[in-house]
């Protein structure tokens, strides 16, 4: 029998669409085990200077179908401390929470693997961020939202990018990884998305002017991934502008509007099934695990595996996407 008897639930770095139905599921899912439920808010930080409340059904009902998280987020420096995680243990002792359900990306991850091994702790991760960037995942909770959004943006960019005949560098979010720029592009039917993953080995740039994408249309559209790596969609229509002249050239950053927004019934769904499985993994006595869903299973990945991995890019999609945008 697990010895846990109260869950602390909090939401931390960068929002995700999802994050509410998440934390209603660990609430309503760890009552109906029995357990007692705390929100804190504002992340870590709430953990640092004391804002936590007791949480009941009733607090987490109608946000299901919200985006960002009721509860708050933050990206705490403070807890990046010693000092700061030994004031967050208190609280948590003060407040008799004896559990953790820690709802974030791979910061958000990486603070929780080293809380827990620092006080022997038992956290639960759930992977919520837009970027898909956790290993041992299928999918992370608002990943599927913001790709539909991207989808809807690159589709309204297009009439005018037709109309005017021009090339559109859109860049998206996805802090140096490719998801969402490469099945966005997939999803909205665009010539090209540059991504991190494959800039060392290749001029993506060079390669697709190279092969005249544009002979045959009368616009473009390439989907780039916000990455030093890839120079951003500011730093390649630059480039475009100094050594293709040729071109017409605009740029949009879709910028913050990737997070918002209502969760699709597929995020709904993955963070209803996810927070429902964190409460089981506390009473089947896991600690330090990253629940995820792979294959439609869920399964439990342990904290280092999930932060320190690389999740790859599966070579077929960007193979895809080069056959459909001839
Ligand atoms: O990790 C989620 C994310 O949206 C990244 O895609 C992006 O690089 C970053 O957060 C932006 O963070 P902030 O909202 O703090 O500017």
């Amino acid at each position: 029998m697990s010895q846990i008897k109260t869950v602390g639930i909090l939401t931390s770095g960068g929002d995700a669409p999802g994050m509410n139905a998440a934390i209603r599921a660990v609430t309503r899912s760890a009552i109906y085990s029995g357990l007692k439920v705390k929100g804190i808010y504002r992340g870590y930080r709430g953990l640092i200077t004391d804002e936590i409340v007791d949480f009941k059904t009733q607090n987490v009902s109608n946000i299901i179908q919200m985006g960002g998280t009721i509860l708050k987020t933050a990206r705490c420096k403070e807890f990046e401390t010693p000092e700061g995680r030994q004031l967050a243990y208190d609280t948590l002792k003060q407040h008799e929470i004896d559990s953790l359900v820690v709802i974030g990306g791979d910061g958000s991850l990486t603070g929780a693997r080293i809380f827990a091994s620092e006080f022997n702790f038992p956290i639960i991760g759930l992977p919520g961020t837009i970027d898909n960037d956790l290993f041992g995942t299928d999918k992370t909770i608002g990943y599927d939202t913001a790709l539909n959004t991207i989808m809807e943006c690159v589709d309204k960019i297009r009439d005018t990018a037709t109309s005017h005949e021009r090339l559109f560098f859109i860049e998206v979010m996805g802090r140096d990884a490719g998801f969402l720029a490469l099945n966005g592009a997939i999803a909205s039917g665009a010539e090209a998305a540059i991504i991190p993953e494959i800039s060392t080995q290749v001029d993506q740039l060079a390669e697709l002017i190279q092969n005249g994408f544009r002979k045959s249309k009368n616009s473009s559209i390439v989907l780039v991934a916000e990455s030093p790596v890839t120079g951003g969609a500011m730093g390649l229509a630059e480039r475009v502008k100094n050594e293709y002249p040729g071109y017409d050239v605009r740029v949009s950053i879709l910028g913050h509007l990737q997070r918002g927004g209502s969760p699709t019934a597929a995020d709904r769904i993955l963070a209803s099934r996810l927070g429902s499985a964190a409460i089981d993994a506390l009473l089947e006595d896991q600690r330090n695990v990253m629940i995820g869903i792979r294959n439609d299973e869920i399964v439990y990945v342990p904290f280092s595996k999930a932060i320190k991995n690389d999740k790859q890019i599966k070579p077929e999609l960007i193979d895809t996407l080069r056959r459909l945008s001839i």
